[in-house]
């Protein structure tokens, strides 16, 4: 009976574009607006870019087909559906890491996206652009090292997450997304505008697009491996539970390319809408986490209407935040709610509240706490490197090896929906038995500093 009912209470997305949206409500986050630019300003620039894109060809794609065909055959968590493809082994060890990669990087998005609350009060009250262009950055550090207010918009920002997971996915988020992701595109596209045509936004659309390999460190390879994971929401178990409520009728591959089209055109428009103003303020592309609150505003202040669009931006990065960390509450709460029989609701409290707790001193790092490192790297830094770095690669790592090998390739083919004669099937296997896992094992070694 426990079965059935399980069976029957299990959600699924009400239509293909339902679920298309929702899956790139979760890709499409602060990976895309705040991480990808900085780390493309820290990484050197159009080099970083090209590395990425292979990345997300070669790795990223075949993955998240991986994931979605992992969730939809097994209707089960990131844990569960490991288990019930191949009984008594331990794949679902994988699913393991992913419930705890969801933990660490859901602890600090909270974090971010507070700070992206924040600043929308501060841009409606006008506080904001009275801040001189000049003194953004001082503005900026000196909010997110005050030890209590960046943690009260966490906190907010966390039950605003919990009170939507509790609800369930299906009606809110599908909704949401369909109003939220289009307005984000279309507000996206005017700043780029206006960004690329400022006085001087040359030298940062070469930035961009004209690589200079010579700058590419093993670093900068390893980075950008592990944010092509990050931004398509891979190696975590995301979308293996999002694809556990997608209908038989879905075609797999095709939602797989146009989601990571989508998030991936999202963070170029993204670096096209800050690097040319950074140029052209004679700011420094290198700057780190504050690139999106410190150059944007200023960017805003030149703007016609400049205010009402600074309240609409951080507004939507807010709830392009949310919907990403919906995804990510949910991992853990799928596999909470399946093997501890917990109800919806409290899976989702108790599951949400320690993350959040865990959230705090990775806030605090940036200020009072700023003293403790772990080897080398603040407690942010040090849970975001854990994570993007090495929890991810694996999660990934893991999944294309479960699905290229130990699956065997007829059975993976058939969950995957593509046939073994056409060539997107071949590519497919190959991409998970050799391509994703070999690039993954190099980059990893390098990352522990094996090779
Ligand atoms: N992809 C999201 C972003 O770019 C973050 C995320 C990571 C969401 C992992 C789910 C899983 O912001």
């Amino acid at each position: 009976m426990g079965q059935g009912l399980e069976q029957q209470s299990r959600e699924q997305w009400k239509t293909r574009s339902g679920f298309m949206l929702a899956a790139m409500g979760s890709a499409i986050g602060l990976g895309n607006i705040w991480k990808f630019p900085y780390i493309t300003g820290e990484n050197g620039g159009a080099a970083f870019i090209i590395v990425y894109l292979i990345c997300i060809a070669l790795i990223g794609i075949p993955i998240m087909l991986a994931e979605f065909a992992v969730g939809r055959n097994t209707q089960k968590d990131a844990v569960g559906s490991f288990r019930e493809l191949t009984p008594g082994k331990p794949w679902f060890i994988t699913g393991i890491f992913g419930v705890a990669a969801a933990f660490f990087i859901l602890s600090f998005y909270g974090v971010v996206a507070g700070w992206a609350l924040s600043y929308t009060t501060k841009a409606m009250s006008g506080d904001l652009l009275a801040v001189p262009a000049d003194q953004m950055a001082d503005h900026f550090v000196g909010f997110i090292s005050t030890a209590l207010s960046p943690i009260l918009w966490q906190l907010l920002f966390m039950a605003i997450v919990i009170i939507v997971v509790v609800k369930g996915i299906k009606q809110g988020i599908e909704k949401w997304n369909k109003i939220l992701m289009p307005t984000l595109g279309v507000l996206l596209l005017i700043l780029v505008i206006r960004s690329v045509t400022l006085p001087g936004a040359g030298e940062g659309i070469s930035f961009l697009f004209s690589p200079d390999f010579s700058s590419l460190t093993a670093s900068a390879i390893l980075v950008a491996l592990g944010h092509a994971f990050f931004s398509l929401s891979l190696g975590m178990g995301t979308m293996i539970t999002y694809g556990s409520y997608v209908p038989k009728d879905v075609k797999l591959p095709t939602a797989a390319v146009g989601i990571s089209l989508a998030d991936t055109g999202f963070a170029l428009l993204a670096g096209l809408a800050i690097f040319p103003a950074v140029f052209a303020f004679g700011m420094n592309p290198g700057d780190g986490p504050g690139l999106i609150f410190i150059t944007l505003p200023a960017v805003f202040e030149m703007m016609p209407f400049g205010q009402f669009f600074s309240v609409l931006f951080f507004l939507l990065i807010s709830m392009a935040a949310l919907t990403s960390a919906i995804s990510i509450l949910e991992v853990p709460v799928a596999y909470f709610m399946r093997k501890f029989e917990w109800s919806r609701k409290k899976a989702t409290w108790i599951l949400g509240i320690i993350i959040t707790l865990f959230g705090i001193p990775s806030s605090l790092s940036l200020g009072a706490w700023s003293g403790f490192t772990i080897g080398g790297l603040g407690f942010f830094d040090a849970v975001d490197y854990l994570a993007s770095n090495i929890l991810l690669p694996l999660g990934g790592l893991l999944t294309a090896l479960f699905v290229g090998w130990a699956l065997g390739k007829k059975k993976s083919l058939e969950i995957g929906g593509l046939s073994e004669a056409s060539i997107w099937g071949k590519l497919w296997i190959l991409g998970l038995r050799f391509v994703a896992p070999v690039l993954i094992i190099i980059v990893m070694l390098n990352a522990l500093k094996l090779i």
